[in-house]
């Protein structure tokens, strides 16, 4: 969904963060005073955050890096050698993975395919769960890839873009990141970012895969209302601001280049990595089913992505994802 012209405008005299009167906003827009009013109190309701000052105007409460394609291209390195093969920047979807995925009906998307959404209206989290999706705050985008290798070898795809996501934080000097199986993005034991992946099988050989990642990046406490666990966003893990552009390039560079080799290779290249970014490592976890929970010593995965569970048996047992989750087992 596009917003109205005057609104994006407005959004992009807003986002540097500086105080506007709603004279000076008319006279630029060329539009009434009250229609520049009107047009505030529906940022407002989309979840934007005003400060005004009697005498001085309006302005955001913080600046907000707008998304912005040469932006995005001065900082991918992939974009230039052709795995990007197409780069949508949305203002409102209602999920990026579910935009890519209806794309695809309508026409086959091709590898490469990439989307990011300045806002979601239901953002979709793994298990069921949503993800607060707020306009401008953070990072929300889908990769489109193709596979012909069959099913089980997809299992351990979110893991690798997991990797991908940690490498692009550290890269831009992050530090104290790394994931939770299967592949949350923590930072010191918070949700710092997510993965979801969403596969379809399009003929019997051949299976679309849509990877949506999001990552926390300078989230609003109100729009955080929603979160229902310890989160954290890269404003507040990163002393000196990394640019949101800079970071979304970043990212796309690295899954693209997972995504590429990923039918050939697998995930075992990435299987060390994912170990030295595995925060759970060597701690008692369990792992929670429906009703059932098991409990073990988590000692990172195997080469399909399963999570290997030392048993207090002494026996070293694989959990695979599907609708599992995991958590610390603390008293
Ligand atoms: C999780 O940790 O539960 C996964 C979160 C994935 C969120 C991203 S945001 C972009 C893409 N679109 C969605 O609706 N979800 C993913």
């Amino acid at each position: 969904m596009e917003l109205p012209s005057l609104q994006k405008e407005l959004i992009k005299r807003l986002s540097p963060g500086q105080f506007f009167s709603g004279q000076k906003l008319a006279h630029e827009l060329g539009v009434s005073r009250t229609s520049v009013w009107n047009h505030l109190k529906s940022l407002e309701q989309l979840g934007f955050k005003l400060h005004a000052v009697k005498g001085k105007g309006t302005r955001l409460e913080k600046p907000m890096e707008l998304l912005d394609k040469s932006e995005l291209a001065l900082h991918s390195y992939q974009s230039r050698q052709g795995a990007l093969s197409q780069l949508t920047l949305l203002d409102i979807c209602t999920s990026t993975n579910d935009y890519l995925s209806q794309k695809n009906k309508q026409t086959r998307l091709v590898n490469g395919t990439v989307c990011l959404a300045e806002m979601q209206t239901a953002g979709k989290g793994r298990l069921g769960r949503s993800w607060v999706s707020p306009y401008g705050q953070n990072i929300y985008m889908s990769f489109f890839w193709r596979f012909k290798n069959g099913l089980s070898t997809l299992a351990g795809l979110s893991l690798a873009c997991g990797v991908a996501v940690c490498s692009a934080l550290q890269e831009l000097g992050v530090k104290g990141h790394g994931l939770k199986w299967p592949n949350d993005i923590l930072w010191q034991g918070k949700k710092l970012g997510g993965i979801l992946v969403e596969i379809q099988g399009e003929s019997q050989s051949e299976y679309s895969a849509i990877i949506g990642i999001g990552i926390n990046y300078d989230m609003g406490e109100k729009a955080s209302e929603g979160i229902d666990q310890p989160w954290v966003d890269l404003a507040n893990v990163k002393e000196g601001r990394v640019g949101r552009n800079k970071l979304a390039a970043m990212v796309i560079d690295k899954v693209l280049r997972v995504l590429k080799d990923y039918e050939s290779t697998g995930l075992l290249p990435h299987v060390s990595d994912w170990n030295s970014f595995d925060c759970y490592h060597g701690e008692k976890v369990k792992i929670l089913s429906g009703k059932t929970a098991i409990q073990g010593v988590a000692k990172g995965i195997s080469s399909t992505g399963e999570l290997l569970l030392l048993r207090p048996n002494g026996q070293l047992e694989g959990i695979s994802s599907g609708e599992v989750s995991l958590r610390l087992d603390k008293p």
